[in-house]
């Protein structure tokens, strides 16, 4: 659907607007207004450039131009402390605007934090998106506008280009992950919807991994409605880990029920399935075959190699000029066995017969050795 329908269509929706009518329209993943029903309220969610999706990295493109991502300004959080909100749909933290992104065609600020996780623990799903069908436990998003071509990120939201958002996925091990324990540790806070606290500051880089330099880079949307194809994705090649018993902190503390609501709903499986690529290009940071390109290059080089050396074995063989010269070496003709040396002395013979003219030639001329 192109934009001017959207438009059009959202114009003739009584009371519906961008943003007011986006904000206030209550949604959810499962139930009456559950992620196959986003599309009929939010018109975007039926779009051709969805997402979270699922990398296939056999159809990946290895771009050597995408350069490796840089945060700046990560790390010094300064002594203002961040707000954790729950939102109803997950645990958001409000990022300061001197955090930024370089490495992209714009500069890109930070605006906001969040996760997605599942509801079974470890190996049940959690993850948006999915690599070769594999969904991680969880998911967190870095949320960025484009501060160089939009004044907020209500602006930004609805551009081309207008976001970017890093992806990292997240598995569970038996080690504790103390940097998201920045965030795991206050969630008791916010259980229900609408509640916000200050929470310390802390380095946001500690929550990537350590290689920024692998990624899978596509064009898509928020996963969430109003889903504005408005998103430059940035999913990160090495996962980070986290505990099994920090996963399950995530997944049971936060309700999407507000504090007064007599029914309360456990705030859980807040990921969206995959959408469809529709001919979209997943592109690599990385040559995904690297390993296997170098193995299977050095065996045709040493294949290569044997046929290079056969060849001139047997050039040598069949050729008497050579023969003149292992002549004159004695010494290492000594080392070898008796039974090779025959061998060595009837070769020699035949090779002389072929190649009289040749050596009468080689003794008029003036010797070129010493
Ligand atoms: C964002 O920028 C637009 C355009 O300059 C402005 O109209 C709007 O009020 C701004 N929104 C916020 C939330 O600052
Ligand atoms: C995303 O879309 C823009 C504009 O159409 C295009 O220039 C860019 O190459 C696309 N990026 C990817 C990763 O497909």
């Amino acid at each position: 659907m192109d934009s001017v329908v959207v438009l059009f269509i959202l114009l003739l929706r009584p009371g519906l607007r961008w943003t007011a009518a986006a904000e206030d329209m209550s949604w959810t993943y499962t139930g009456l207004v559950g992620q196959s029903q986003w599309s009929e309220h939010f018109p975007e969610c039926g779009g051709s450039s969805q997402s979270p999706v699922d990398v296939v990295t056999t159809q990946t493109k290895y771009d050597p131009g995408l350069p490796p991502l840089t945060p700046l300004g990560y790390s010094q959080h300064g002594n203002r402390p961040f707000t954790l909100y729950n939102n109803g749909h997950t645990a958001v933290i409000e990022l300061p605007d001197w955090m930024s992104l370089d490495g992209l065609p714009w500069l890109f600020s930070a605006v906001q934090m969040h996760l997605h996780w599942g509801s079974g623990g470890p190996s049940y799903g959690g993850s948006e998106h999915t690599i070769n069908g594999q969904s991680a436990e969880a998911e967190l998003h870095v949320v960025h506008y484009n501060s160089e071509l939009y004044p907020n990120m209500s602006a930004a939201m609805t551009q081309r280009d207008g976001l970017a958002v890093l992806g990292i996925l997240i598995v569970t091990g038996e080690e504790t992950n103390p940097a998201f324990n920045n965030i795991i540790n206050y969630l008791s806070r916010v259980r229900h919807a609408n509640q916000k606290v200050f929470i310390p500051a802390f380095d946001v880089q500690s929550l990537l991994p350590k290689d920024l330099d692998r990624y899978y880079r596509y064009n898509g949307s928020l996963t969430t409605p109003p889903c504005f194809q408005s998103v430059i994705w940035t999913l990160f090649h090495e996962r980070v880990q986290i505990s099994k018993a920090q996963l399950l902190k995530m997944e049971t503390i936060l309700y999407s029920s507000k504090a007064d609501e007599a029914d309360r709903m456990l705030l859980q499986d807040n990921y969206r399935a995959t959408q469809p690529l529709n001919h979209r290009a997943v592109f690599t940071s990385f040559a995904a075959g690297e390993v296997t390109a170098i193995v299977i290059g050095v065996m045709c080089g040493c294949v290569g190699l044997a046929v290079i050396v056969r060849f001139i074995v047997k050039t040598i063989r069949s050729t008497s000029s050579w023969d003149v010269l292992t002549n004159n070496r004695a010494a290492p003709m000594q080392r070898m066995k008796e039974p090779e040396k025959a061998k060595e002395k009837q070769q020699e013979m035949a090779l002389n017969c072929t190649s009289q003219a040749e050596r009468r030639e080689e003794r008029s001329s003036p010797p070129s050795e010493p």
